[in-house]
């Protein structure tokens, strides 16, 4: 017969059991709820537990989740190692990390590329009968003190959670050291694969095009055009839905790194035609332009699997080669821009690609905010992360816009020039100056017969604004000292600029 005492332990040995299970049973759950609270971390941007991140990879919609892949170092948080990290997501908002998808192997790194659903089999990687995933990546190594980029396929049948690297591999070997990111998709009309893929020396993307992913035929080459400063990397071809018509128009957007007008890595865009073998920029006024205005987006790609009659949705990583290494950021370093989902407008100005977060999912306490003194506008104090969405009219101040304060001395400004016609963002003032690149301002063609909207994401180190109905979209990294807003309007002659405006607490995607 146990003792009081044995029964007591008895309990306890019960009781330690049901928490240790509890606490161990599901690491990744659990996980996502602690760890997201540093100084600086995102709380409505993805960004990994830990470690260095850049590109996001492989964006995929299967099986009712959205697939995140993403550059990443699973050993520190400096660029090395490179590998594809991997989260899923059921709204594109709140993120689940998993374990590293594709790991670099024998000293082959895995660059950036795309996810596929092979949906009829074509590669022959799928179980009988069934559907599955198929990456296709740059493998990047070096033999005999040279460097090689090749394009190669590895394929899942679990939904993404585990892959194999094709046998065959490479699928694609020019014998170059610059030849990568490649982004694929299905083309439904012409019934076969269609891959873009850089030559960034040359200023060039690819086409190819495959009956099952392994066997490549080259169909045509765009470039160099528009910007040509960088190399060229990232290439990614989408079809944007019109406006109301249901007319399309495609367009390629390539990033361009260094040498981007704002400084280090951009990415501009060409809109125009493509008819199954061959993109054709268009000439209109504003079919080319920058998807982002910022310093801080690159290498967005959209989602496969999302039906073409829907909106494409892009993410880009929020940050810049000039300075991604400094970021004070631990233990990860890098993120990604919010999803954004895009549209095509064509009005007096021309045509322009339209971008707008999607994110309203995260709103919580809403707060209508008005002058009616004639005043200045203030709000706050304000935590982030928060979203602005404000309507400036037609006034006839020059300049114009918003100051965050997070102290007397700091602050970062979004602002509208009617005499120099554009739209900026200012954060020398902001916080901490992480590498001489990093301070300034960045800036935006102004149209004038567009309206002065804003809509502006804050988050805990950036900000990412969409000016003009989304056809500008300006994301900018800050380092400010608090993360208590004071937001204020400002004018050059200090008359009011604003009448009213919404804001809104956005809900965390860790909690
Ligand atoms: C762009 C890039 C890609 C390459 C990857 C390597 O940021 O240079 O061209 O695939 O990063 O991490």
């Amino acid at each position: 017969m146990k003792t009081a005492w044995f029964k007591l332990a008895d309990t306890l040995i019960v009781l330690t059991s049901i928490v240790l299970a509890l606490t161990f049973a599901s690491p990744v759950a659990k996980a996502q709820g602690s760890g997201y609270d540093q100084p600086y971390r995102p709380q409505v941007h993805f960004s990994p537990r830990e470690h260095w991140t850049n590109d996001p990879n492989g964006l995929v919609f299967f099986h009712g989740e959205y697939h995140l892949f993403f550059q990443f170092n699973p050993f520190g948080d400096q660029w090395g190692h490179m590998s594809w990290g991997h989260a899923v997501s059921k709204d594109l908002l709140h993120w689940q990390e998993l374990p590293v998808a594709i790991a670099e192997k024998d000293g082959e790194m895995v660059f950036t590329g795309s996810v596929v659903v092979d949906h009829k089999n074509s590669s022959g990687f799928c179980a009988p009968g069934s559907e599955c995933l198929v990456a296709v990546y740059t493998g990047h190594y070096s033999t005999t003190g040279k460097t090689l980029q090749t394009q190669n396929l590895a394929y899942s049948r679990d939904d993404g959670r585990t892959w194999t690297r094709y046998s065959g591999n490479p699928v694609l070997d020019l014998h170059m050291a610059d030849f990568r990111d490649p982004s694929v998709s299905w083309d439904e009309a012409r019934k076969h694969w269609l891959m873009v893929v850089s030559l960034p020396k040359e200023r060039k993307v690819r086409f190819y095009t495959s009956a099952d992913l392994k066997q490549w035929a080259q169909a045509s080459d765009f470039g160099p055009a528009g910007d040509v400063d960088g190399d060229w990397e990232c290439p990614d071809l989408l079809h944007i839905p019109g406006e109301k018509s249901g007319v399309g128009m495609w367009a390629l957007k390539v990033g361009l790194n260094p040498g981007a007008p704002q400084g280090g890595s951009g990415e501009q865009y060409f809109l125009g035609d493509f008819d199954g073998k061959q993109f054709t920029a268009s000439s209109e006024p504003g079919s080319h332009g920058w998807t982002n205005y910022g310093k801080d987006d690159y290498c967005a790609i959209s989602f496969n699997g999302i039906p073409r009659s829907e909106k494409p949705v892009l993410i880009g990583w929020m940050n810049n080669w000039q300075y991604a290494s400094k970021l004070p950021t631990s233990p990860w370093r890098g993120q990604m821009s919010v999803p954004r989902r895009l549209s095509l407008l064509k009005d007096a100005a021309g045509l322009a690609l339209v971008q707008e977060p999607v994110t309203a999912a995260l709103r919580g306490d809403h707060s209508e905010i008005s002058t009616t003194n004639g005043g200045k506008l203030s709000i706050g104090p304000q935590e982030t992360p928060f979203e602005l969405k404000l309507d400036f009219g037609r006034p006839s101040e020059m300049v114009f816009g918003i100051r965050l304060y997070t102290d007397e001395q700091h602050w970062t400004e979004i602002g509208f020039n009617q005499a120099k016609k554009e739209f900026y963002i200012d954060r020398t003032k902001s916080g901490t100056a992480i590498a001489p690149e990093f301070p300034g301002r960045t800036t935006a063609p102004l149209i004038a017969s567009r309206s002065y909207d804003l809509r502006v994401i804050v988050d805990r180190l950036s900000i990412e604004a969409y000016a003009q109905n989304g056809t500008i979209a300006m994301t900018d990294l800050i380092f400010p000292p608090s993360q208590s807003n004071r937001v204020e309007t400002f004018s050059g002659s200090g008359k009011a600029v604003l009448s009213k405006g919404d804001v809104w607490k956005l809900r965390s995607i860790w909690k």
